[in-house]
C-alpha cells in the first residue's frame, strides 16, 4: 500500500498543466470520487488494524498534497489567462496583496513625527549640490579630507557639481533663505564613494536637525536629543554626549544611547559597552551662521545629523546594510506598519 501511495505521489509531482482541460483531467484522475486517491481510501478499509495508523497518515498527507497542487495549478492558470479574460464579469477579481512600507520610510516617518511634536518642520534640499553648500559654506577648510574624490562623487569640477555627502548642505540653503527663528529637520538621501559591504554603502539616508534663534544653548540641544532618544528607543533610555569634531559645529559631540537590547548591561550589539553611537551634533559654528547671512553676534543655534539606516539597524536588529537597498520582497514583507 505504501508503494502505491508513493507511486501516485510521483505521478502527481510529475503532472504538468497548461490548459483548463488538463487541469480538469488532473482533478478527475486524482481527486474525483472515482479517482486514484479515492480508490486508495477504498483499499485502506482492508488494511490490518496495526498498520492503519501509519498508512492512514501517509494517505492523508497524499490527499492534502494533491489538493494543494490542484489549487496552485489553478492559480497559475488564472494568472496566465488573467482576471479579465473571463466573460463572466460577476466573478470575483484577482486578489492583489497590498505592499508594506520600506523600513527606511518607517523610521524616517517616526523621526519626523517625534520632532514635529516639539515644533520642528520638515523641509528638503537638492541631492545634486555644489561645493559651497556641502563644504565651503559649512566651514570645511580647503584641504579637508572629506573633499577628496575618494569620499565625494564629483559630477563636474568646473562648474562644480557634486552629490551631497551629508544633509548638512540643507542647513546652509535654509539659513540663506530664512530668517531666525529656524527650527527644521531635513531628511534625505546622501552619497559617498564607499565600497559596498555589510557596514558601508554608497547611498544612505540622513535626517539633519537645525535650531537657530536668540539664546539657543547646548542645554537645549541636550534636552532635545534626550527627548528624541526616549521617544525612539523607550522611556528608560539614557544618553551620553562625547566630545567630537565637525568643521561646522563648535563645540561638537557624538550622542550615544543606552543599548536597548541589553538595557545597558553589555552585549555583543553594543560590544559590551552598554551604549550605541547614533548621531553627530553641536552648536552651529559662528562662521557658518555668518557665511549664510545670519548675524552670529545676535543668534546661536544647534544642529544634529543621524543616519536613518543606522537607527533602523538598531531598532530592527538587521545588521547588513545591503538588505535595505536590494528591495527583496521577502525582507520588506517583514516590516508592517500602519
Ligand atoms: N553631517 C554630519 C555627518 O554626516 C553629522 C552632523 C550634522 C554633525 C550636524 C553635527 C551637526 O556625519
Amino acid at each position: 500500500m505504501l508503494d502505491a501511495i508513493n507511486h501516485i505521489r510521483d505521478e502527481i509531482n510529475a503532472f504538468e498543466v497548461s490548459t483548463s482541460e488538463q487541469l480538469e483531467k488532473f482533478r478527475l484522475i486524482f481527486l474525483s470520487k472515482k479517482g486514484k486517491i479515492s480508490s486508495l481510501f477504498e483499499a485502506f478499509k482492508s488494511v490490518s488494524s496495526e498498520n492503519k495508523k501509519e498508512i492512514g497518515r501517509h494517505l492523508n498527507s497524499l490527499k492534502i498534497e494533491a489538493i494543494d497542487k490542484y489549487e496552485s495549478l489553478k492559480m497559475n492558470l488564472s494568472l496566465i489567462s488573467g482576471p479579465f479574460s473571463s466573460d463572466d464579469l460577476t466573478k470575483p477579481s484577482f486578489p492583489f496583496s497590498s505592499g508594506t512600507r520600506h523600513p527606511v520610510s518607517i523610521i524616517r516617518r517616526e523621526i519626523n513625527d517625534i520632532f514635529s511634536r516639539i515644533g520642528f518642520t520638515v523641509s528638503e534640499g537638492p541631492e545634486i549640490e555644489d561645493d559651497w553648500h556641502v563644504f565651503t559654506g559649512l566651514n570645511f577648510p580647503f584641504n579637508h579630507p572629506a573633499r577628496d574624490m575618494q569620499d565625494t562623487f564629483f559630477i563636474s569640477l568646473n562648474p562644480d557639481v557634486l552629490l551631497r555627502t551629508h544633509t548638512s548642505s540643507v542647513q546652509v540653503r535654509v539659513m540663506e533663505k530664512q530668517k531666525p527663528p529656524i527650527r527644521n529637520i531635513f531628511p534625505g538621501r546622501v552619497f559617498r564613494n564607499e565600497a559596498i559591504s555589510a557596514r558601508a554603502h554608497c547611498i544612505f539616508h540622513q535626517v539633519e536637525g537645525l535650531y537657530v534663534d536668540h539664546n539657543v544653548s547646548f542645554a537645549d540641544l541636550k534636552q532635545t536629543l534626550l527627548f528624541f532618544a526616549k521617544e525612539m528607543f523607550g522611556e528608560s533610555t539614557q544618553i551620553r554626549l562625547r566630545p567630537s569634531f565637525f568643521p561646522f559645529t563648535e563645540p561638537s559631540a557624538e550622542l550615544d544611547v543606552s543599548c536597548s537590547i541589553c538595557k545597558g548591561k553589555g552585549c555583543n550589539v553594543c560590544k559590551y559597552t552598554g551604549f550605541l553611537e547614533i548621531l553627530g551634533c553641536g552648536m552651529v559654528d559662528p562662521n557658518v551662521l555668518d557665511a549664510s547671512g545670519i548675524d552670529s553676534n545676535e543668534y546661536t543655534g544647534f544642529a544634529f545629523g543621524m543616519g536613518i539606516e543606522r537607527i533602523a539597524m538598531l531598532k530592527y536588529q538587521v545588521n547588513d546594510l545591503r538588505l535595505y537597498f536590494e528591495n527583496d520582497i521577502r525582507f520588506l514583507h517583514q516590516f508592517t506598519n500602519s
